[in-house]
């Protein structure tokens, strides 16, 4: 089959390359990468001149307008390349029957909930990017409509739905090959002694890596072919939440226990209210989110096989993840 990547410069879009080709699946399947160079997301016919030419089977889409204070001004781009861009790729799915992995961000919802957010709640975004996002997300469900599978039917073919089918993937706090809160944290702990850091938002730290894995556990069966699954809205993070602070003095504690030279311990880093550090987009104070549909999905698909990664995927926590990401950072000299 055909697979598309948009997104190949991103953080995502390096992990699902990273986790393809630790699998081999370049063997088995054409997979094409495709970034800003090779097709302008905030130019639509050029991304439906690009489909109608490779004619993917399975549409990742890794790439996103992720500037989240500058979305702010630039309206139009961000809602060109989160809405409208997500769109065209769900109607050509929807039209061949192929897959369409979308990804989307806690920032749809306010924040203003005191328990996770299940996918069911209503969206209500405090920023552009966020409405912008959130707009992409309503798009793909009014392409795909009300004949779409659903969560109240189970599909119970071995092949994907002829009707082609959707996973908006909505995640936190990405962290991977590229720029990201914990890079920066690293990048300042060289520098300073003291730093100041927001301790009343919380959320979970997702490995860019660890999404893809879940993305593909969705799409795909053991033997990597697509497999059908119920379209819609999955939360996909991984086990555990925290503070951007209590995140910050993780990194630097595994960033230390790794051997790297920094000015900065964990006991200097203040524990500052959001209200002390405005941004010019306002972020949710609560990001945490409930991942009922993807449990529901993935232990589902398992059917009696022996297939068992795709339940550890779910029981990995945060934490060592943030720890194997600055180990891994700090062996590459990267810190
Ligand atoms: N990062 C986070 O903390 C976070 C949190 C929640 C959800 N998410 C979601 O997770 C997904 C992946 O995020 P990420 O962290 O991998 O983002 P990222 O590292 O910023 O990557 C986004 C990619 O999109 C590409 N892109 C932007 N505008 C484009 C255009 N006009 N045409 C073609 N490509 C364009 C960028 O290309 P260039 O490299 O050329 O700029 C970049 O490679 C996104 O859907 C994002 O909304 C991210």
């Amino acid at each position: 089959m055909n697979i598309l990547v948009f997104g190949k410069d991103g953080q995502l879009g390096k992990a699902f390359k990273a986790v393809f080709d630790a699998n081999k699946l370049d063997k088995l399947h054409r997979i094409i990468y495709v970034g800003r160079a090779e097709c302008d997301l905030s130019n639509a016919a050029s991304i439906t001149t690009l489909l109608d030419e490779l004619k993917p089977n399975l549409i990742i889409n890794a790439a996103a307008y992720t500037a989240v204070d500058k979305a702010e001004t630039e309206v139009d781009l961000a809602y060109a390349i989160n809405a409208k861009a997500p769109e065209v790729m769900a109607m050509y799915a929807k039209n061949h029957g192929a897959t369409f992995l979308h990804f989307s961000t806690d920032y749809v919802f306010d924040g203003s909930r005191t328990v996770p957010y299940v996918e069911s709640d209503i969206r209500n975004p405090l920023s552009m990017y966020g409405k912008s996002k959130a707009a992409g997300e309503e798009a793909i469900e009014k392409v795909f409509g009300s004949d779409q599978e659903g969560f109240s039917e189970s599909n119970e073919t071995n092949s994907p739905s002829l009707k082609g089918q959707f996973a908006i993937l909505r995640t936190s706090w990405v962290y991977g090959e590229g720029g990201n809160f914990i890079r920066t944290i690293l990048r300042l702990a060289k520098e300073r002694e003291t730093l100041r850091v927001i301790a009343d938002q919380y959320g979970v730290p997702t490995s860019a890596n660890w999404l893809a894995e879940v993305g593909l556990a969705l799409a795909l069966n053991e033997l990597h072919q697509l497999k059908p699954f119920p379209s819609g809205i999955y939360h996909a993070v991984p086990l555990g939440e925290t503070t951007w602070h209590a995140l910050a003095c993780n990194a630097i504690q595994a960033a230390i226990d790794a051997g790297a030279l920094l000015k900065l311990r964990p006991e200097a880093i203040e524990s500052i209210p959001a209200t002390e550090y405005p941004l010019p987009a306002p972020r949710p104070m609560n990001s945490r989110m409930a991942r009922g549909n993807l449990e529901v999905a993935l232990t589902d698909s398992l059917g009696g096989s022996s297939d068992m990664t795709k339940l550890q995927i779910l029981e990995e926590s945060w934490v060592p993840q943030v720890a194997a990401y600055v180990q891994d950072l700090a062996l590459r000299k990267l810190i």
